[in-house]
This record gives structure tokens, sequence and C-alpha cells, in this order.
């Protein structure tokens, strides 16, 4: 049974994210073929909260729909009118009535937050409460850049006393280095007294989440600070500059772990991987490789440049590329060969087969050791319906073929290059089908004669 912690954890999403200036809202966006609300639900996941409440606005189905099919399965709280973020948490305030341990307040729009991070945060936040009590935690960064991020005033003893937003700050407290994250962890048994007292922000129109500090030290609470180690983790992404930032961090932290994991990268920084790639020790990645969602290589295989992947797992020994497309449903068996502008999709290739060059194999299943000559193509689509081809072992498809799908070609069967294979073939059956050839004896030398003296006429002609 999974043991979970009493922490109630609260992920905003519901703000309009106009400065992403997109039809698609903020969270959807997506890093590394995952929303950016995927990875921070992914994260929460981790830490096994008792409950965890997103904010979702009732205008964005798509984001409902979207965490209701994550694992997690958060509870769904509404907030009718995009407020603040203040006016965000209060929105969850039937999971707040009777709940006393530490609430977790996060945003959806800092995808970068890793598990490990939110667990030290709690720690912290617990050890709070053990030795001087606090009635909430604020995360802070130093970020390289403090952009507009809500800048924290400390006290003398650390204390967090005020949180000032970029645009309602002096000149003098832009200066101040120590941001906001956005994260904080609030005592549940003060809560919704600090939440309900929060008012609408004169500047910005708004309610404030930040201004639970000042209302809390009115209410004769203190504030603690926990000042995070990684900043970029903390990020919030808020623009498409921002987004491609944080690809790049992501793409930074997943190529130095496949490399911590012995995975050959000859130039890290033109590989991408998706959220979910999984390299074994020993795979070897050529420069200019892109892995799609749900792509699993075993050990010994390379994959030479250019190569683009999704929803593929290839076996041991295995070598791909340069130039393959390996589209998803695609199962490539222990030392095969997929090469230069070949494209699989949906297809099993079982070990030792081989497609070395310029061919498209969809729908379909290639027995062992089987050789797909250069050129050839499974005809799957009628323009309705797809229809599978099945070939068997040490088969020898000739280059150039045409296979006409649905069909089955035996084991150890040769097909002539040039076939348009239409009717199944037999196993060890030698099949051909192309035009008769016609030879004209000496009807080549006619040719070039007839053609030179066209083209001596044309010559004198012009000159
Ligand atoms: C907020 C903080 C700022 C902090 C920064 C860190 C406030 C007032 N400001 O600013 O101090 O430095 O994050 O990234 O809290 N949201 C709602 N409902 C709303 C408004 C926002 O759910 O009515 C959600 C958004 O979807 C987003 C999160 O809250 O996930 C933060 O909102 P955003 O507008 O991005 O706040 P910032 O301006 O970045
Ligand atoms: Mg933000």
């Amino acid at each position: 049974m999974t043991i979970r912690k009493n922490i109630l954890t609260i992920i905003l999403a519901a703000g309009k994210g106009t400065r992403m200036r997109s039809a698609v809202p903020k969270v959807l966006h997506s890093l590394g073929g995952l929303p950016m609300l995927g990875h921070v639900l992914n994260a929460v996941e981790k830490i096994k909260s008792k409950q965890t409440v997103l904010v979702l606005s009732a205008e964005t189905p798509a984001v409902e729909q979207y965490a209701k099919g994550h694992s997690l399965s958060p509870e769904i709280a509404y907030q009718h009118q995009q407020s603040g973020t203040g006016n965000a948490v209060l929105c969850t305030e039937p999971y707040l009535q009777n709940f006393t341990g530490p609430v977790l307040v996060l945003f959806g729009d800092t995808p970068l937050i890793r598990p490990e991070t939110l667990e030290r945060a709690i720690e912290t936040f617990t050890s709070f409460l053990s030795s001087s009590p606090v009635a909430a935690m604020i995360v802070g960064m130093i970020p390289s850049d403090a952009k507009n991020y809500g800048r924290l005033i400390l006290g003398e003893t650390e204390d967090v006393i005020d949180i000032v937003e970029a645009k309602n700050a002096s000149p003098e407290i832009l200066t101040i280095p120590l941001c906001n994250s956005g994260m904080m962890i609030l005592d549940g048994r003060h809560a919704l007294s600090l939440l309900r007292a929060i008012e609408r922000n004169p500047l910005g129109n708004e309610y404030y989440l930040t201004d639970v500090v000042r209302i809390a030290r009115r209410q004769g609470h203190r504030i603690g600070l926990y000042r995070a180690e990684n900043a970029v983790e903390l990020e919030g992404i808020n623009s498409r500059s921002e987004l491609a930032w944080a690809e790049a961090q992501l793409q930074h932290r997943w190529r130095t772990a496949a490399m911590a994991q012995g995975v050959t990268l000859m130039d890290p920084e033109s590989v991408y991987f998706s959220y979910d790639t999984q390299l074994s020790a020993d795979v070897t990645v050529y420069p200019h490789v892109f892995f799609g969602p749900c792509v699993k290589i075993e050990s010994g295989v390379d994959i030479m440049p250019f190569t683009h992947l999704e929803g593929t797992h290839i076996r041991t020994g295995s070598k791909i590329g340069p130039y393959a497309r390996l589209r998803p449903g695609t199962i490539i068996g222990e030392d095969a060969r997929v090469g230069n502008f070949v494209e699989l999709k949906n297809t099993t290739f079982a070990s030792r087969a081989k497609a070395s060059h310029l061919s498209y194999v969809g729908d379909a299943e290639v027995g062992e050791g089987t050789n797909i000559g250069a050129g050839t193509i499974t005809c799957n689509y009628d323009g309705y319906d797809k229809w599978r081809t099945r070939i068997g072992r040490d088969v020898l498809i000739g280059a150039n073929s045409s296979l006409v799908a649905p069909l089955t070609i035996g084991d150890h069967a040769v097909i002539g290059a040039g076939t348009t294979v239409t009717k199944n073939v037999a196993e060890e059956a030698l099949t051909i089908g192309r035009s008769k050839q016609v030879d004209i004896a000496h009807g080549g030398k006619f040719f070039h004669e007839r053609k030179k003296a066209r083209l001596s006429v044309k010559k004198k002609e012009t000159s």
C-alpha cells in the first residue's frame, strides 16, 4: 500500500497565460513532448501527497481532460473568474476546510520542478513547525534574471516580511535579487483565515497570493523562508521565449543523465530527447537525432545521424540510419539493420532483418533474416483502410518491389526486383511479376547515330 504524506497539494493552472499569445492554454504547451502541466503532475505524483487539487478555469476543458487522463488524477477546483493567485487558492476552500497539515502551493507554469526539491521544501517546513512555528514558508530563489518576479523583503531573522510584485515595486526594491518562486507551504490550520483576508490589489486589480505574508504578520504569525538551491527549476514560464529556454534546460538535464548512465552522445547539443526516452548503457547516438515520445533502446544499438524516432522499441545490437524514420508501433529485433531513407511504421522487424535503402514498410511483419531490397514499398493504404503485409523469415525482396496489402509472403521466398506483388506468395517460391523485356539487336547504336546526326544539323543551322 502506498504510504501518503499528510499533505494537501494545490496546483494553480487557471490563469489566462496571455503572454503566450496562443489559442492553446499555457500549461498545455509541451516540453520534450509532454505538456508543462504533465511535468508538474509527474513531480507531484512522486511526493505522494494525501490529496492533490488542480485549480482550473471552466473555459479550458482541454486542460481538465488532460489532467483527468494523468495517472495522478487530481481533484479539480474551478476558478470562474481569473482574478489572481490568491483567489485561485481560495477556490479550493472545500478541501482546506478540515485540513490541518501542510498545504503545498505550486504553479502549473513551473515545469522544471523536481520531486527532490519538493521533498526538501516539505522537510524544511516540518522542521520550522517543530522549532519556530510559522504560518507559511515561502520558497525563495535567486534567478540569473529577476525579470518580473515578486521580490522578497526579509527581516533580521531571515523571516519574510513582505513580497512586492515587480509591477508595484520601487526601483530600489527591484534591485533585490531574492525572488518569490511562487511555491509556498501554508500551515493548514491558518490557511483559510489568511486567504480570506486577501483584498483586491489596487494596482494589479487582482487578489495576490503573495499578500498572505503581510496578513500573517498582522495576525501575529511568522513567515519562514526556504532558499532553493537551484533557481532554474523554479522559474515560471510565461512566454514562448521562456518556453524555449525551459526546453533547453530539460534537454541539458536529459542529455547529462543519459551520458551518466553509459550512453555515448557524440554531439549532445544536437540530440533531442522526449520526457520518457529510455536508452540503455552502450547505446551510441550520432549527431542530429530526434527522439519523439515512447522510444526504448537496448544496449549496443547505434543510431546514426539525422534519424527521427517515435513509439519504437529497438533490441540490442541493431544499427539504425543515417536518415531513418521510425514511426509509432515499430519493434526492431536484435542485430537488425535499417538504413538511409527507410521509413517503418507499425511494423515488427525481426532479428537480423534488413532494409538498407529507400523503403517504406508500414503495417507489416518482417521475419528473421529477411532482406528488403532498395526502393521496396508496402502499399498498405487504399484510401480508406490500412492493410497488413506479412513477410516470413529469410525472404529476399528484390529492389523496387511493390507489396500490395493485404499480403502474405512465405518463409524463404524470393521476389524478383521490380515485382508488384498482389497475391500471396507460398513458402520457398520465386515470384517475378514485371513486363517482359524486349531486346532489339543494334537498336541502341541506331538510336545514338540518329540523335548525333540531328545535333550536327542543328549546330550548322545556328552557326
Ligand atoms: C507569480 C507571483 C510572483 C512570482 C511568480 C513566480 C503572484 C501575485 N505573483 O507571478 O510573485 O514571482 O509567480 O513564477 O502570485 N493563476 C490562476 N488564477 C489566476 C491567476 C493565475 O490559477 O487568476 C495561475 C496561473 O495559471 C499560473 C500561476 O497561477 O500557473 C501563476 O500565475 P502567473 O500569472 O503566471 O503569475 P506571475 O505573474 O508569473
Ligand atoms: Mg508565471
